[in-house]
């Protein structure tokens, strides 16, 4: 049975962390990554974790000579594709380089994929699609909308997934819809390291834990919520990263072991299910490291809404996953990364 997997983005933040789970579960993997959000010290370290070199080619989702190269070398069994820009701030300033990026960059993944003949795929969703939802918890029918054009890719390659898998149902196409991913691994190794001051709160946080930022700002404290301040479904990147050898599985069982002739189109939502309000995560990251977070309440921030949690079942049902890691864990494994390399994967720490 084929195990080989190629990780588009597979240095990044998510990818780095899945990269470890596939191998322990005994895929092969070809990491295709541009660096263009990550560095090769990422690489080195998962490397170090697993006990061997991964396989690296630095490219372009968008380069199709390259990818062609790649899928003419391999003889995959899918696609696990990661491969994008995620920032909702520079799409805003930047929409064509995201619809180029995200957008242009799946199609030309999905044309060589053709070429070769690999239809399974697993890509990166978000539940940034679902906009401000009317229902909570969000589960995967619930109707979707985006406000930027960071979320706009991807509800656009959603678009894309659904319709080739319309035209040619040999494709089996896995779109899982990610909540708020934190954490790091336990070794303290690897982890998120954003590229400039963060966007994103958990990051925020142990910033200004670490001296790095002065303050915090949360973004509202008059929503309808327990607390006044927004409400979202953080997940841990290691049950996020299980979540695709699970679903990877999944693919396999249904194609090759229940013989069914394609998944199509099947979106996922990746979520632990519950709510956690920015306040409840600051005071829990206090009480984890010690370490008080001088904060201040400032305007809403454009595009937030209130609260949005998943709905888990399905990936429960199908998968047979669902996220085991608390908070607590998701405060301590972020914490264990950022004190241990406070400039991130920067030459500066080696
Ligand atoms: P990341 O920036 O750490 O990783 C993305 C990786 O893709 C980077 O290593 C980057 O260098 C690479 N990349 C970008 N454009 C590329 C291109 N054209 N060709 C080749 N490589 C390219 O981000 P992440 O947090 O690991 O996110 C991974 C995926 O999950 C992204 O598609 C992102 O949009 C999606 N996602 C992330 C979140 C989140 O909060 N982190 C939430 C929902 C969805
Ligand atoms: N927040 C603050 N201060 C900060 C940063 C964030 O108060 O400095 C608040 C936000 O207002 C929001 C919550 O913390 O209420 C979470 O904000 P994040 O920026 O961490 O995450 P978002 O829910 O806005 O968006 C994230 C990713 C998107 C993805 C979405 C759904 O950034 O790419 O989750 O998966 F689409």
């Amino acid at each position: 049975m084929k195990n080989k997997i190629l990780v588009t983005g597979g240095a990044g933040y998510i990818g780095s962390h899945t990269c470890i789970a596939l191998h322990e579960a005994g895929y092969d993997i070809v990491v295709y990554d541009n660096l263009s959000n990550s560095s090769r010290e990422a690489i080195r370290r998962v490397s170090n974790l697993i006990g061997e070199s991964i396989k690296f080619i630095e490219g372009d989702i968008r380069d199709d000579e390259m990818l062609g190269q790649v899928f003419s070398s391999n003889d995959f069994f899918g696609v696990i594709h990661f491969a994008g820009l995620k920032s909702v701030s520079e799409s805003v300033a930047e929409p064509l380089l995201y619809y180029d990026n995200n957008v242009s960059g799946t199609i030309t993944l999905l044309e060589v994929m053709a070429e070769y003949g690999i239809k399974n795929l697993v890509f990166s969703s978000s539940a940034t699609v679902y906009g401000d939802p009317e229902t909570l918890p969000i589960d995967e029918s619930s109707p979707r909308s985006c406000t930027n054009p960071y979320g706009q890719s991807k509800l656009a390659v959603e678009y894309i997934l659904e319709d080739l898998a319309v035209s040619d149902n040999s494709w089996n196409l896995i779109a899982l819809r990610y909540f708020n991913p934190v954490g790091a691994h336990s070794s303290g190794q690897i982890g998120e390291d954003p590229n400039d001051i963060p966007n994103n709160l958990m990051p925020y946080i142990s910033q200004v834990a670490v001296g790095k930022l002065e303050k915090l700002s949360i973004f509202g404290n008059d929503y309808r919520t327990i607390d006044g301040t927004g409400i979202r479904d953080f997940i841990h990147v290691i049950d996020l990263a299980q979540g695709h050898v699970a679903a990877l599985n999944y693919l396999k069982n249904q194609i090759i072991i229940n013989k069914r002739d394609s998944i199509r189109f099947l979106p996922i939502n990746l979520g632990t299910g519950n709510g956690t309000s920015v306040l409840e995560l600051v005071n829990t990251f206090t009480e984890v490291t010690g370490k008080a977070i001088p904060y201040q309440f400032t305007d809403r921030r454009k595009g937030d809404v209130a609260s949005c949690y998943a709905s888990a079942s399905k990936a429960k049902f199908l998968l047979g996953w669902e996220a085991k890691l608390s908070i607590t864990e998701m405060c301590q494994d972020t914490w264990n990364w950022q004190s241990n390399n406070p400039n991130g994967y920067s030459v500066k720490d080696i």
